[in-house]
C-alpha cells in the first residue's frame, strides 16, 4: 500500500535559506535573524531587503530601496481602470489578484526571468500593492483615491493612502510589526504555490497571482478575516462558552487557531499580541480584549489548539480601522516580500515540481467491452 502524504504533511521537498520555522524551539528566523528582533528594530522595507538579498541593507542600500519604493507608490492608471471595472462587491482578494495581474500583463519585462529583473519586479510589487489595497477599501466606502506621500515610510504611507489622515504613531508601529511578522514563513501553501508556478519557468507576476489565490482561503491567509467574523458573531466574552459549545458540536473550524507546523503555539503570536495590546490601550478597547482572551482561553483549554498569527492580527487590523474584508489583502502586501524571495530562490536552482499520484480509479476498460488480459 503506497504511503500517501495527504497535504504533503511532514514532507521535506527542498532546501531554503530564506527562513527557518522551528516547532521544537517555537522560533522563526529570517535569514538567521529571530523575527522578534527584526520586528522590534527594523522598518518593513529593510526586512524585505533582507529576505531578497540575504543580508540587512547598508544605509546606502536601504536609501536606494526607500527611494525606489517612494517613487513608485502611485496607482497606475491602467490598474485603477481595471479595479474600477470590478463591482464594489468584489472580494478585495479578487481585486488585488486582478490588479497584480494587470500590472504584470503591462510590464514588458514580465518574461525576463533574470534575477536582476526579478528584483526590480519584487521592489515594484512591494511599492504598488499598498495603493491597490488602499484604493479598493476607499472605493467601497465611496471615497476617492488618496495620492501617496513621499515624506512617509512604508507603514505610515499605507495608512495615509487608506484613511486620508495623519497616521497615528501607535497604529503605524503596530502596522509595521504586522507587516514584518506576515512577510515570510517558509513553504506555506501560498509560497509553495508560487514555487510550483516558478518551477515551470513562468514569470514572477504569474507566480504571485497564483500565490494570492492560495492565500485567500480561510485555512490560510483568509483566516485573519474569518477571525474577525467569528469575534463579531460571538459579540461579548460572556457568549464565548455557549458559542463554542455549538461551534464544536457542529465540527466547525475556529479560524485563527491551529497550525500545520507549530503545534504548541505560533512563534509570532506573542509579538503580534503585544502590538494588539498597544492598540487596545490606545483605543480603550477593553471589551474586545476581554472577548479575545475569553475565546483563546476557553478554546485552548477545550482543544489544546493554540492561536496562530491570524488570531491577534484580525482584531489589530480592526482597531487600526481597516474593513474586515481588507485584512487578507494586507497579508498579501506583506507576504509579497517572502513570495518573491522564494520565487528567486526557486529560479536560481530550479527543478520542475511534479509529484506522483497513486491511481485508484476504474481498472482499464474499453468501449467495445473487451477486458484486457490481466
Ligand atoms: C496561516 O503554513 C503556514 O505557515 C501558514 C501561515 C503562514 O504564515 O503562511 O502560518 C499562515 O495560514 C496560519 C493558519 C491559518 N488558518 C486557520 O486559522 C484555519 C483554522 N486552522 C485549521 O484549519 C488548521 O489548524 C490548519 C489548517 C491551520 C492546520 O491543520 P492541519 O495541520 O492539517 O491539522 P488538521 O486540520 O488535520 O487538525 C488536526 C485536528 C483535527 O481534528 P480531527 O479531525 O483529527 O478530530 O485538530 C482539529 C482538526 O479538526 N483542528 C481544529 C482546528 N485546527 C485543527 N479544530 C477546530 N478549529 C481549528 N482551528
Amino acid at each position: 500500500m503506497t504511503d500517501i502524504k495527504k497535504g504533503l504533511a511532514g514532507v521535506v521537498v527542498d532546501y531554503t535559506a530564506i527562513s527557518k520555522v522551528n516547532p521544537e524551539t517555537n522560533s522563526l528566523l529570517y535569514r538567521g535573524y529571530p523575527v522578534q528582533e527584526l520586528a522590534a528594530t527594523q522598518p518593513f522595507e529593510a526586512v524585505a531587503y533582507l529576505l531578497w538579498h540575504g543580508e540587512l541593507p547598508t544605509e546606502e542600500q536601504l536609501a536606494d530601496l526607500v527611494a525606489f519604493e517612494r517613487a513608485n507608490r502611485t496607482l497606475d492608471p491602467a490598474v485603477k481602470t481595471a479595479i474600477d471595472l470590478l463591482p464594489l462587491e468584489a472580494h478585495p482578494m479578487d481585486v488585488v489578484r486582478t490588479a497584480v495581474s494587470v500590472l504584470g500583463a503591462a510590464d514588458p519585462a514580465a518574461f525576463d526571468n533574470s534575477r536582476e529583473s526579478d528584483v526590480e519586479k519584487s521592489r515594484l510589487l512591494l511599492a504598488k500593492i499598498p495603493a491597490m489595497v488602499a484604493y479598493d477599501q476607499r472605493r467601497r466606502r465611496g471615497q476617492g483615491l488618496v495620492e501617496p506621500r513621499d515624506d512617509l515610510d512604508y507603514a505610515h504611507n499605507f495608512l495615509w493612502m487608506t484613511f486620508d489622515e495623519e497616521p497615528d504613531p501607535v497604529v503605524a508601529a503596530a502596522f509595521n510589526v504586522s507587516m514584518i511578522l506576515y512577510a515570510e514563513h517558509s513553504f506555506n501553501a501560498s509560497t509553495f504555490t508560487a514555487r510550483v508556478i516558478t518551477s515551470t519557468m513562468a514569470d514572477l507576476y504569474s507566480a504571485v497571482v497564483g500565490a494570492i489565490g492560495a492565500l485567500k482561503g480561510p485555512l490560510h491567509g483568509g483566516a485573519n478575516e474569518a477571525v474577525m467574523h467569528i469575534l463579531d458573531e460571538i459579540g461579548t466574552a460572556q457568549n464565548v462558552g455557549p458559542w463554542l459549545d455549538e461551534a464544536l458540536a457542529s465540527k466547525r473550524k475556529i479560524m485563527g487557531f491551529g497550525h500545520r507546523v507549530y503545534k504548541s503555539g505560533d512563534s509570532r503570536v506573542p509579538t503580534m499580541k503585544a502590538a494588539l495590546d498597544t492598540l487596545v490601550e490606545h483605543y480603550d478597547a477593553d471589551e474586545l480584549a476581554e472577548l479575545y482572551d475569553a475565546l483563546e482561553s476557553d478554546f485552548v483549554s477545550r482543544k489544546g489548539i493554540y492561536p496562530n498569527l491570524d488570531y491577534p492580527s484580525g482584531p489589530s487590523y480592526h482597531l487600526m480601522g481597516f474593513d474586515t474584508l481588507t485584512f487578507t489583502p494586507l497579508f498579501v502586501a506583506a507576504r509579497v516580500a517572502g513570495w518573491t524571495a522564494h520565487i528567486m530562490e526557486q529560479a536560481a536552482s530550479n527543478a520542475l515540481i511534479r509529484p506522483l499520484s497513486e491511481y485508484n480509479g476504474p481498472d482499464e476498460r474499453h468501449l467495445d467491452g473487451h477486458v484486457p488480459d490481466a
